[in-house]
């Protein structure tokens, strides 16, 4: 008789215990195995942070007529915009790549041939047409308040942009 109460709390037991990691495993699903399945946004603010990282360089080293500098920062940039255009071509209606293609590549291409030809004065004057094609984008695109300056009053890197 005590056997079977015995026998039969334990049955209870292993019941109840069965049942609360059921409702845990429940509990806990969504936490578990987040269901999201839409790809995240890329953060368009963070790839034009680096954007604007790069095209600062740029700038210093135009400034400073560091030709081979230069090259170097020109290619970075304009990696980071293809890379913006592949991650984010489109950002809250905005028609990024589009934009991209038609504002951005055309203003660099000019920097492409002063850098080729290690033109200090071409150099500088790409810097500011990049630049004007930064800050028309912005105003496209309802963000003007950002506005790019070339920046090269001051070396904020620690780093030499010499040649
Ligand atoms: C497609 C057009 C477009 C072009 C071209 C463009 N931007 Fe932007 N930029 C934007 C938009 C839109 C935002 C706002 C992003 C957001 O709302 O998250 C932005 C935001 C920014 C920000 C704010 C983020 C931060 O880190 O402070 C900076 C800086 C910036 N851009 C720099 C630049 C620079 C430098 C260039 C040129 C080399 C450039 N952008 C070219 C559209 C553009």
């Amino acid at each position: 008789m005590i056997g079977n109460v015995g026998n039969g709390l334990w049955k209870v037991l292993v019941a109840l215990i069965a049942v609360s990691a059921v409702i845990g495993a429940a509990d806990m699903s969504p936490q578990l195995a987040p269901v999201d399945e839409s790809p995240p946004t890329p953060e368009l603010a963070l790839l034009m942070g680096d954007l604007q990282r790069l095209t600062h360089k740029l700038a210093l080293s135009a400034d400073a007529g560091n030709a081979e500098l230069a090259a170097f920062y020109l290619h970075e940039s304009q990696e980071q915009l293809r890379k913006i255009q592949s991650e984010a071509p489109e950002y809250e209606n905005i028609p990024v790549a589009l934009l991209i293609d038609r504002l951005a590549h055309p203003a660099f291409a000019p920097m492409q041939e002063a850098v080729t030809a290690k033109d200090v004065k071409r150099m500088r004057e790409g810097m500011n047409a990049i630049v004007q094609a930064c800050n028309a984008c912005h105003t496209a695109t309802q963000h003007a308040f950002i506005r790019i300056t070339p920046g090269t009053e001051v070396n904020p890197f620690n780093q030499s942009f010499a040649p």
